[in-house]
């Protein structure tokens, strides 16, 4: 009787090679097809089978079976390796660093310019004190900017400001580029009625260039008309605000003599400062800083809007916004405002949705 025992045994490890040599799930079903599939080896030494006598069938069936069975279970466990192979392969490949920097979106990107942003806080701090927003336009005209002011025509303030005009009209008049935001309290006596509380913060412009002077900068004009308004109020008002701003408990002020046409008495007002090392300190110390132009409205100013200097009175000041932003906020150069630098505005602007706010903090 013809025994096949050796000819398994040779397949057996012939399969069992290929088995752990194929390298992936593709190639182990190869060579599962090659084995126990339909046309595979091993089916077909079980085809054999039909040809045997009964005794060589009783003796090679369970051989062949037995192999058929061992393959079977070689290439599951072989299948289950390479599975596991393969999907660690795929973690190790797909790993993410979360320790590498997250690219800023482009709203956390943008800055808010340091003029903008003191505007902003000086719009929060008059509107905390009840004062609304007033607007002028950029281009005025002489009475606005100055005959209404009582600034008369051969004044020398006319020439210090060092106006920008415009060519001369057809009927003689010429018009200028504001040189103040003065002209904004004649247009609002004229638009309202008193009680009137108003700032008006906006550009002007000089001729005008150096280390603190650029021919484009910015005020900020207050105004307050009513009957009673004295100059207790603005001395209020002004350290109220000045507190506030530079985000101090107490600021020493000094009221100073001084000359605007448009307002009786005049005065500038300084605050105390103090260098400490790099940094000035404003609010206390043994140094003075110019910070603002202020007096009683003059009575010839309520008369060229029409009201009755008997009835009513007010006080106003103006203020550069650009010079408080340099003091603040550290800015040595006032050209470097207008300079569009974004390495600039990166150091010292402002993050866009963080607006100034009294309960918040102004710059925090
Ligand atoms: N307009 C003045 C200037 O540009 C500043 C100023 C001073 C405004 C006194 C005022 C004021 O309202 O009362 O130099």
């Amino acid at each position: 009787m013809a025994s096949i025992a050796g000819d398994i045994e040779r397949l057996e490890t012939e399969i069992t090679n290929a088995i752990s040599s194929a390298s992936d799930e593709t190639a182990l079903e190869d060579v599962r097809v090659a084995a126990i599939g339909k046309k595979g080896s091993v089916s077909a030494l079980l085809k054999s089978l039909g040809g045997m006598s009964p005794e060589e069938r009783q003796v090679n069936g369970p051989l062949i079976n037995g192999l058929k069975a061992r393959v079977g279970d070689d290439i599951n466990a072989r299948r289950d390796i390479l599975k596991a192979q393969a999907l660690n392969a795929r973690l190790a490949s797909e790993t993410i660093d979360v320790s590498l920097p997250v690219r800023e979106p482009a709203i956390a990107q943008g800055r808010v310019h340091p003029v903008a942003q003191v505007v902003d806080e000086l719009i929060t701090i008059f509107a905390d004190m009840g004062f609304s927003i007033a607007e002028g336009p950029h281009i005025e005209n002489d009475n606005y900017n100055f005959s209404a002011l009582n600034i008369p025509k051969d004044h020398p303030a006319r020439q210090e400001m060092d106006t920008f005009y415009f060519d001369p009209r057809e009927d003689g008049s010429r018009r200028l580029l504001r040189t103040h935001t003065s002209p904004v309290q004649i247009r609002t006596m004229l638009e309202s009625k008193p009680p009137i509380r108003i700032i008006a913060p906006g550009r002007v412009f000089r001729c005008d260039y150096d280390q603190t002077h650029t021919p484009m900068f910015h005020q900020v004009e207050g105004l307050v008309i009513d009957k009673q308004a004295n100059l207790g109020n603005l001395k209020w008002v002004l350290e109220e605000f000045l507190k506030a701003f530079f985000e101090v408990p107490n600021v020493k002020m000094r009221f100073r003599a001084s000359h605007f046409p448009f307002t009786e008495p005049s005065m500038e007002v300084d605050v105390g400062c103090q260098r400490v090392g790099n940094e000035l300190r404003i609010g206390e110390g043994d140094g003075w800083l110019e910070i603002l132009g202020c007096g009683m409205v003059h009575p010839n100013v309520l008369r060229n809007v029409g009201l009755d200097p008997a009835e009513y009175q007010g006080f106003a000041w103006g203020m550069g916004i650009d010079r408080i932003a340099m003091l603040k906020y550290g800015i040595p150069d006032l050209r470097t405002f207008f300079a569009s630098d974004l390495r600039w505005l990166k150091h010292y602007g402002f993050a866009a949705l963080d607006m100034p706010s009294l309960a918040g903090g102004l710059s925090r």
